[in-house]
């Protein structure tokens, strides 16, 4: 079930990044299908943990990238991994507390956050690697 799919033009130019990437948009859909197929609530705390723990793993690697390459745009780039960080988080707390918050609004939001995060913040980055 493709939720949400991978596009060349969602490319940053760095097949492991590009492939961390691809791998998140894997976990969307897998929370995606757990949740519309009623599986079992462990199968989607397990899928929104392990989103969770690559995600953070995932911004690591792009913030140790900023860090080598000495990108001019890292402060506010890391900024917003935070904030995402502590949404996730946050939707994991709720899930735990309560399995029936939550909802394909939630999925929709990690979609949007997603794509969106790549083709405005993540695309900058490209000027940093050497041609
Ligand atoms: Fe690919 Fe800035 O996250």
């Amino acid at each position: 079930m493709n939720f949400i799919s991978w596009r060349e033009d969602y490319s940053v130019k760095n097949e492991v990044i590009d492939n961390q990437h691809k791998k998140l948009f894997a976990l969307i859909n897998d929370l995606y299908e757990a949740f519309v197929t009623k599986s079992d609530n462990l199968g989607v705390e397990r899928i929104i943990n392990e989103l969770s723990d690559y995600t953070e793993n995932h911004f690591k690697e792009e913030e140790k990238l900023f860090a080598f390459y000495n990108y001019a745009e890292a402060e506010e780039h890391i900024k917003e991994h935070k904030i995402f960080i502590n949404t996730i988080q946050e939707i994991t707390e709720k899930y735990k507390e309560n399995p029936k918050s939550f909802s394909t609004r939630i999925t929709s939001f990690l979609q949007k956050w997603l794509i969106n995060h790549i083709l405005e913040t993540d695309k900058k980055y490209i000027s940093m690697f050497p041609e």
